[in-house]
């Protein structure tokens, strides 16, 4: 079993210390391989044991331009060789791309926002806006951390903003115009889940802003941008009314089959799902974060640990694996 290792291919050294513990209090023996720029030998047969994918859509955002792409060939010389990965290429690809999402969630039966993409840049962008019923938020295809996520409750305040510096463009040009859903209480859920199973909910206040990153290190991220309040470390504590996260133990049992049955179609090994429940109840489902992290204070709190049950799972995957090996 020792020369069956986790290979962890990543981006974000912050992401990885809690992944890290959780592996060695397990004792899951494990590699770290950090994808930026790079060179790998294109007819080798890459190494024995499993991988777990965490490579993060907004690399870019830290200087690693190159990151996406170069795990995207990773990934399928992996796949190629018969490697197991948690969270491989079909799961990437869906990471990488929101249209896909929403196309996956709405064939699993999932409630999802209208949504249009646009492709190109500031024309394209206010002609196809003119359809869009106000308001609608904007988003980038391949986000991740809140980005490009922006109100707008007119066309003119639209066309002013895309055609002004503010405009941040997704790094694969494709930008979604999506109806917004008020929440009646202004927080989102979180739902996660590790090898297809749910771990636990999580509420998180959205009165704040949109960038809701649940790692330790988003929210000095977050301070640092002036962005959210959401940096104010009084209300991360979980038994505090005002928490920014909160445990949330009364999702419907039927979305989060739901989500399951979603997850094992589109082999998603471990995700974050996102929704917000509009004033007459309705769920609507947005995000899916395979990357995703998990809130340190919700971790002390839950009866369960997500991280732990990260390296459950790993060594489970790897046990598997040395059964047939
Ligand atoms: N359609 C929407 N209506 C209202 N708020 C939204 C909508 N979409 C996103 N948001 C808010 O913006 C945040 C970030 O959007 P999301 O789609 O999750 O992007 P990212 O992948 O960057 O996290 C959400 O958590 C939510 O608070
Ligand atoms: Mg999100």
């Amino acid at each position: 079993m020792s020369r069956l290792p986790v290979t962890i291919l990543h981006e974000n050294e912050e992401w990885l210390a809690p992944l890290l513990d959780a592996l060695t209090a397990a004792d899951v023996p494990f590699r770290e391989r950090f994808i930026a720029d790079g060179s790998f030998d294109v007819l080798d047969a890459p190494q024995e044991g499993i991988y777990l994918n965490r490579m993060s859509a907004s690399s870019h955002t830290r200087g690693h331009t190159a990151s996406v792409d170069h795990t995207r060939q990773l990934l399928a010389r992996l796949k190629r060789h018969g490697r197991r990965v948690v969270n491989g290429l079909d799961a990437f690809e869906l990471e990488m791309s929101k249209v896909r999402q929403y196309q996956a969630l709405e064939a699993a039966g999932l409630r999802v926002p209208p949504t249009t993409a646009v492709a190109g840049g500031p024309d394209a962008l206010v002609e196809a806006a003119r359809t869009v019923p106000t308001p609608f938020v904007t988003k980038h295809n391949r986000g991740g951390k809140g980005l490009g996520v922006q109100l707008f409750e007119t066309h003119d305040a639209f066309e002013q903003h895309v055609r002004s510096d503010a405009f941040t463009p997704s790094p694969d040009h494709i930008t979604l115009l999506q109806q917004y859903i008020p929440s009646s209480d202004q927080t989102i859920t979180r739902c996660e889940f590790v090898g297809g199973r749910f771990v636990y909910a999580v509420r998180v206040d959205a009165s704040d802003g949109f960038e809701l990153c649940p790692a330790e290190a988003c929210r000095t991220d977050a301070s640092e941008n002036g962005a959210a309040a959401a940096a104010d470390g009084e209300r991360c504590m979980v038994d505090d009314e005002d928490a920014l996260f909160s445990l949330r133990t009364d999702v419907p049992e039927d979305l989060i089959a739901r989500y399951v049955q979603f997850l094992a179609v589109e082999r998603i090994d471990i995700a974050g799902i996102e929704f917000i429940e509009d004033d007459e109840g309705r769920r609507w489902t947005y995000d899916v974060n395979g990357t995703t992290n998990y809130n340190p204070d919700i971790e002390a709190a839950a009866d369960r640990s997500a991280w732990s049950a990260v390296a459950s799972y790993l060594q489970h995957e790897r046990e598997a694996l040395a059964s047939v090996v």
